[in-house]
């Protein structure tokens, strides 16, 4: 009987203390975390040189060092590049405000010339031809004249004639990057390159060469942007 109100008492000491020492935690006096990584999980970028957060930067961490400190591994021997060209592509896939889609769009019209190697431009255009037929000409028509069979079959209206813009080979990048009011972005089906060689075929097929002759006035007053004319995306 003695024995266990011995223990009883022991048991109420201990409670006693761990409640003294957990309410004696203050902002100045943070309570110790054993493994913190385990309650507030530390995000490294795959290849970026994973670092110790609770020693001040100093330790390396053992599991990675044979990696160069990366968490993941480098992409393997035969790994297909999905940007081979290594095209800057910032604009792809970011929100914009009404007034950043437009301040771009406008500076796209600057660009007369792609970042690809000149020398390739007649392959470029080729396959910049077979992936406007595959992506494009559904609406835009191999003609480039807006009519193509979504269009004629009446299921999708307001596909301009190309020869009704005012447009550069930036431009059409900027649109196929970033869509424009009814046509959403391909970003995510063309690669960045691809997206300068579908470009490039649009200026050559359809307006005479890469620079663009602007659109006559008239022809411009006379297509009106799209019913929801406010290009917002
Ligand atoms: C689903 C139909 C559809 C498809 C597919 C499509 N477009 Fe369009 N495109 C449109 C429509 C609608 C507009 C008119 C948008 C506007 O200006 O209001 C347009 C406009 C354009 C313009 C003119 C933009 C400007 O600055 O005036 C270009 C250039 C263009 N598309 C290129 C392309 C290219 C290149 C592709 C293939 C990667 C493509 N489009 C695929 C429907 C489509």
């Amino acid at each position: 009987m003695l024995k266990m109100t011995k223990n009883i008492l022991k048991i109420i000491a201990i409670l006693g203390c761990a409640a003294m020492t957990l309410s004696s935690c203050s902002k100045e006096n943070p309570p110790l975390v054993y493994f913190p990584d385990m309650y507030f999980p530390v995000a490294y970028d795959p290849l970026m040189k994973a670092e110790d957060a609770y020693s001040k930067h100093e330790n390396e961490i053992p599991a990675f060092v044979k990696n160069n400190g990366a968490t993941g591994l480098g992409p393997i021997d035969g790994t297909v590049s999905q940007n081979p060209e290594g095209i800057a592509d910032p604009a792809a896939n970011t929100k914009m405000t009404p007034d950043q889609y437009n301040g771009g769009y406008d500076e796209s019209k600057l660009i007369t010339a792609s970042p690809l190697d000149p020398a390739n431009q007649a392959k470029d255009i080729e396959r910049g031809k077979k992936l406007y037929n595959q992506t494009c000409a559904a609406c835009h028509g191999v003609n480039g004249d807006g009519q193509g069979p979504i269009v004629e079959s009446g299921a999708y209206s307001g596909v301009p004639k190309y020869a009704d813009r005012e447009i550069t080979v930036g431009s059409v990048h900027y649109v196929l990057t970033n869509g424009r009011n009814s046509m959403g972005s391909y970003a995510g089906q063309l690669k960045p390159g691809d997206r300068w060689r579908v470009s490039l075929y649009v200026m050559n097929a359809f307006k005479g060469g890469t620079v663009a002759a602007a659109a006559p006035e008239t022809a411009v007053a006379a297509t009106p942007a799209e019913p929801a004319a406010d290009a917002t995306k």
